[in-house]
C-alpha cells in the first residue's frame, strides 16, 4: 500500500486537486469529509455520532474517523495506492496512519501542503457549490457551471454545504490552526512535507503538486 496525503485548510482546494490527481497519479481518492457526509446521509451509527460535530465545524473524535480510514486501508490490500484528503487532521490521527501503513508493509509517499491565504479561503468556501447527486464541485465565480445553479455532468440543481456558513467557516479555520497545523512540522521533521502554492487555476495547482512529487 502506498499513501499520499493532501494537507490544507478548509477551502485550500484539496478536493478540487484530488479529482484531477486521480487520473494523473493513478491513485484512489479517499476524502474523510465525503465518507463522513455519506455516513450522515445514510444514518449509520458513525454518521449519527459525527453529525453534531460536523454541523458545528468541529473535528469528529479521532477514534471514529481513524476506524473508518484504517478499515478502508486494510481492506484495500497491498496494491492500494491512495490519496488521502482530509485525513490525518491531528497528530493522533497521523500516528494511527503511520501504524496501519507499517502494519501493511506500505509506505507514505509524502504530504503535500496546499498553501492559501485565509481571505481567499473564506471567499472560496462562500462561493462553493456542489452537486448532491454526483458530488462534482463548483465555485460561483472561479469555477461556474455552464448553466447557473445546475450540474454540468448530470443536470442536478447545485447546493451549498451546510458547514459553509460564515460562522462555521470561522470555526473550521480556527480548528485547522489549532489542531491540524501542528502536522506541518510533524511531517516536515520526517522529511515528508512538500509545500505547494494553492493559488492559481485548479489545473496549475494540480500540475505544481505533480511536479513537487517527482
Ligand atoms: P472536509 O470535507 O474534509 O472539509 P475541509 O477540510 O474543511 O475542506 P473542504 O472540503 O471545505 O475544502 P477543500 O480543501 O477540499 O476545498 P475544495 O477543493 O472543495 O471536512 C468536513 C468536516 O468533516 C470537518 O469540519 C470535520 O467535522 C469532519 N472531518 C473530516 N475529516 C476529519 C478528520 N480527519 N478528523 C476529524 N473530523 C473530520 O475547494 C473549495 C472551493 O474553492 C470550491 O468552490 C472550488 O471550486 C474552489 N477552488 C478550489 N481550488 C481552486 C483554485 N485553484 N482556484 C480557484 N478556486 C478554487
Amino acid at each position: 500500500m502506498e499513501a499520499l496525503i493532501l494537507l490544507g485548510a478548509p477551502g485550500a482546494g484539496k478536493g478540487t486537486a484530488a479529482e484531477r490527481l486521480v487520473a494523473r497519479l493513478g491513485v484512489r481518492h479517499v476524502s474523510s469529509g465525503d465518507l463522513l457526509r455519506g455516513a450522515v446521509k445514510q444514518g449509520t451509527p458513525a454518521g449519527q455520532e459525527a453529525e453534531g460535530y460536523m454541523k458545528q465545524g468541529k473535528l469528529v473524535p479521532d477514534e471514529l474517523i481513524g476506524r473508518i480510514i484504517t478499515d478502508l486501508l486494510v481492506a484495500g490490500g497491498s496494491q492500494l495506492k491512495v490519496l488521502l484528503d482530509g485525513f490525518p487532521r491531528t497528530v493522533a490521527q497521523a500516528e494511527m496512519l503511520e501504524k496501519v501503513v507499517s502494519a501493511q508493509q506500505g509506505r507514505l509517499r509524502g504530504t503535500v501542503l496546499l498553501e492559501v491565504a485565509e481571505e481567499i479561503l473564506v471567499e472560496r468556501l462562500a462561493g462553493r457549490r456542489l452537486c448532491p447527486k454526483c458530488n462534482a464541485g463548483y465555485h460561483v465565480r472561479t469555477l461556474p457551471p455552464k448553466v447557473s445553479g445546475t450540474c454540468d455532468r448530470c443536470g442536478t440543481p447545485l447546493v451549498q454545504r451546510t458547514d459553509d456558513t460564515a460562522e462555521t467557516v470561522r470555526q473550521r479555520l480556527a480548528v485547522f490552526r489549532q489542531d491540524t497545523s501542528p502536522l506541518i512540522e510533524w511531517y516536515n521533521s520526517r522529511g515528508l512535507l512538500k509545500r505547494v502554492d494553492g493559488v492559481g487555476s485548479a489545473d496549475d495547482v494540480t500540475e505544481r503538486i505533480v511536479q513537487a512529487l517527482r
